[in-house]
């Protein structure tokens, strides 16, 4: 397993795993030894305060709006986090779950936290959620999600040069409701936000029955 724990050598750090994975401990060990001095909690004790939403194995809260987060890869945690700190994600005035996750990110103290508590979300096993969107159709879905695979990956895996996050398994309500926020413009509209940017132009086009139909057929593949 990767551990990186600064944000600054996550993206070096994957790029030597790709070409040599046994390399890739050693360099980012070396690398981030000043960032990790800065690490005052530990990650296990920072996801303490994520428990009371996202639950503690990861596994969300649907009551809440948390999606599950245990187990996705640990440089879209972070990114996501410090997207929600510099106000790419979560600012909109229409974004109510947006806005009280980027009020928890902020609480993140530093880079080397943000970090060391993706670091621990990556490493937890999240347990299976049960579909919430019965009115899904797969097929429907299924031939939908041909249009995603270019950058989600053809099993929905996600790409991590492409910032892609996996979409596989993931909480059907919860992958429908952020298609649905791109589409309105909630989402992947702040100033700066290229990479949302993509995805809004993405989620324009799609009529509202289909998203429901590609979010279930999503949360049929394994992740
Ligand atoms: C008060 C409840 C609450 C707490 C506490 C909380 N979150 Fe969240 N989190 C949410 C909600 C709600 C969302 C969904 C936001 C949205 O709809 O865009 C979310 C979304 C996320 C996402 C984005 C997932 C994705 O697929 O893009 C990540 C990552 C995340 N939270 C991590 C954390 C971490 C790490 C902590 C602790 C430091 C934390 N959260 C604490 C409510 C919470
Ligand atoms: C041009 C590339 C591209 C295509 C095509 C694309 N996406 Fe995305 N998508 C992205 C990017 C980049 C992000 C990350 C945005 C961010 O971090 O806020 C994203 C994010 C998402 C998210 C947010 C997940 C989360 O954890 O919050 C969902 C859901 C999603 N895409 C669904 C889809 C679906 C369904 C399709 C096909 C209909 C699709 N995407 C096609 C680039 C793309």
């Amino acid at each position: 397993m990767i551990r990186c724990y600064s944000i600054s050598v996550l993206a070096g750090c994957c790029v030597v795993a790709a070409l040599a994975t046994a390399g890739c401990n050693h360099v980012s060990a070396q690398a981030s030894d000043p960032a990790r001095e800065q690490v005052s909690l530990t990650g296990s004790e920072l996801y303490g305060a994520c428990a009371a939403c996202h639950g503690a194995s990861g596994e969300g809260n649907a009551a809440v709006r948390a999606p599950r987060i245990g187990g996705l890869p640990s440089w879209y945690i972070a990114s996501e986090l410090q997207r929600f700190q510099h106000n790419l994600r979560g600012k909109h005035p229409d974004d109510a779950d947006g806005l009280r996750m980027r009020a928890m990110a902020r609480q993140l103290f530093s880079d080397a936290e943000v970090a060391a508590v993706a670091e621990y979300v990556s490493q937890l096993v999240p347990v299976s959620t049960a579909a919430s969107l019965t009115a899904g159709d797969m097929a429907s879905g299924e031939a939908l999600y041909a249009e995603c695979a270019s950058c989600h990956g053809a099993r929905g895996e996600g790409d991590e040069q492409l910032r892609t996050p996996p979409l596989a398994g993931r909480d059907d309500w919860y992958i429908d409701k952020q298609i649905r926020k791109f589409r309105a413009g909630v989402r992947g509209t702040a100033a700066g936000d290229e990479l949302g940017r993509q995805m809004q132009a993405v989620a324009a086009t799609i009529d509202a029955d289909s998203i429901q139909h590609v979010s279930a057929y999503l949360h049929t593949l394994s992740r």
